[in-house]
């Protein structure tokens, strides 16, 4: 699974990132060892230390992400993507720090790669779980992401007032698949992965048994 932030470099001491803690991600690593599974956890840069018996693979930009997720696919039964995966990156990274000699910079960005999708489009394509936060009709819009990325479950939280998910220990989380919806509400990052877990382990579990059938 993937977890955290991306960290896009612009030189060697700035870049371009945004606002995930990983703490969603990695409730959803640790709710996922304690149900039996062997996590490795594919992490941008967080504050967080890895939870006990999780293979944590540090990462920093959305391409080491991916090469990250490339070698271990062939060992993947479940995928979970939770990283807020930075969609851009600059076009160059300076080798030197960059300097103030100019009024005027423009700053020239090129799309990362979708990781989410690569892994669904796969050969060996695992059980896949995508994240989507939107500010939006969230349901709609995850409801064709579900579709788009040929997911088999998505897990959307609102960004609104009421529920602004980054950094915080609270989040508020629907579960949709191309069959069901479940609302888990609001509460702990910790409950709703343990929630999560669940509903991802029966739905992998019924997928094998029509596969099987
Ligand atoms: O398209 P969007 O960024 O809203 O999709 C979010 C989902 O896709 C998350 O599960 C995220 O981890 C994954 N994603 C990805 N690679 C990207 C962008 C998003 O794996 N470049």
């Amino acid at each position: 699974m993937t977890a955290g932030p991306t960290w896009e470099a612009l030189d060697p001491v700035r870049g371009l990132s945004n606002h995930s803690s990983g703490k969603m991600g990695y409730a959803v690593a640790a709710a996922a060892r304690k149900a039996g599974a062997d996590v490795d956890l594919i992490s941008g840069p967080t504050a967080l230390s890895a939870p006990s018996g999780v293979r944590l693979i540090a990462v920093r930009s959305a391409d080491e992400m991916m090469a990250a997720v490339q070698n271990g696919i062939d060992r993947c039964d479940i995928f979970i993507g939770v990283a807020a995966v930075a969609d851009y990156r600059p076009a160059h990274a300076e080798e030197s720090k960059i300097k103030k000699n100019d009024e005027r910079v423009t700053l020239e960005l090129v799309r990362n790669p979708d990781i989410l999708s690569w892994v669904s489009a796969h050969h060996k394509r695992p059980f896949t779980v995508g994240f989507a936060a939107e500010t939006n009709n969230p349901l709609e819009y995850a409801r064709a992401k579900l579709a788009s990325k040929n997911l088999d479950l998505i897990a959307v939280n609102h960004v609104s007032n009421q529920n602004n998910p980054f950094g915080s220990d609270q989040n508020q989380l629907v579960v949709i698949s191309a069959t069901d919806e479940s609302d888990l509400g609001r509460k702990s990052k910790t409950q709703l992965a343990a929630e999560l877990v669940g509903v991802i382990a029966r739905k992998f579990h019924e997928r094998h048994k029509t596969q099987n059938s």
